[in-house]
């Protein structure tokens, strides 16, 4: 399938998605949402493909939504559409999703970036909510998502203030999961994104969906749903399989059953 502003490329298990709007430093405007929900509805649909990675430029992963495209737009244009709902349905991605940021992960680009599962970050990687310096505020979950990714402190000085934050801050507040070298980071996340496709799919969805609901309900509830699918994976032909591949000290043969 051809896309306008991101192109798709298939290594092995692991769908790499490249944003692809160099002069706008990928803004994300309305046709990187169709694109990227399309790419992302083909992931899910397509058994040979276990996880993607999302990435940008060596200099901008995504510098925010896209400011032309918006600075004409009133109330009743933004409120009556619903602007940004449609990102709701990119974190409904079955399949587990990486982002690999390099350079600028600014406003909707840091927002994007969070939307996926974690995030690996170039040396180069700068994160950023500076909509307040448009006189806005983040609008693709930005105050919800970096407010539980780094806490109040340090996410209520960035909307305000609308500094960046760096690789080497953002790893150590918990924003990402681990800093690579820039020439590093595409080869390493697709070999961690291909780590995870080749796991048990079912396993693989489980454990993100209840990963996720962490963000979503108390302790309790969170536990026992936890629970629960830990309790529904002994109902796949793969969790048999995986018990008896460790016993016979063998790799699990995965049928995604
Ligand atoms: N939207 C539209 N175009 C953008 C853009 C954006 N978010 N960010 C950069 N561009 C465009 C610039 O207008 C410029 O285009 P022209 O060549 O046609 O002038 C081109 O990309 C290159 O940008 P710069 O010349 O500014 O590059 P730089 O290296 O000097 O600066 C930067 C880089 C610091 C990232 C700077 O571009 C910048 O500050 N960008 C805007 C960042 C921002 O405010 N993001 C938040 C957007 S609002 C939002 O995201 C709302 C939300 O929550 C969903």
């Amino acid at each position: 399938m051809d896309y306008e502003t991101i192109q798709v490329e298939q290594r092995g298990a692991v769908t790499l998605i490249t944003l692809d709007r160099p002069k706008a430093l990928n803004a994300l405007n309305a046709q990187v949402l169709t694109d990227l929900l399309a790419a992302l509805a083909a992931l899910d649909a397509d058994h040979s493909q276990g996880c993607a990675v999302l990435t940008g430029s060596d200099k901008a992963f995504a510098a925010g939504a896209d400011i032309k495209e918006m600075s004409g737009m009133d109330f009743a244009a933004m409120y009556g559409s619903d602007h940004f709902s449609g990102y709701d349905r990119l974190v409904q991605t079955r399949k587990p999703v990486i982002a690999a940021v390099a350079g600028y992960a600014l406003g909707g680009g840091c927002e994007l970036a969070m939307m996926c599962d974690f995030i690996l970050a170039a040396d180069t990687a700068k994160f950023g909510q500076p909509e307040i310096k448009l006189a806005v505020s983040p609008g693709m979950g930005g105050s919800q998502r970096l407010t539980r990714a780094v806490g109040k402190a340090k996410a209520m000085e960035m909307c305000l203030t609308g500094r960046m934050m760096d690789a080497g801050e953002a790893e150590r507040a918990g924003l990402v999961s681990r800093v690579i070298p820039a020439a590093e980071l595409i080869d390493e996340a697709v070999k961690t994104a291909a780590v995870i496709a080749g796991m048990a799919p079912i396993a693989v969805k489980a454990n993100k969906e209840m990963v996720n609901a962490a963000f979503e309900t108390g302790l309790t509830a969170g536990v026992q749903f936890e629970r629960r699918l830990f309790h529904g994976l002994f109902g796949t032909a793969d969790q048999k399989e995986g018990m008896a591949a460790f016993v016979e000290k063998r790799p699990g043969n995965w049928t995604g059953k």
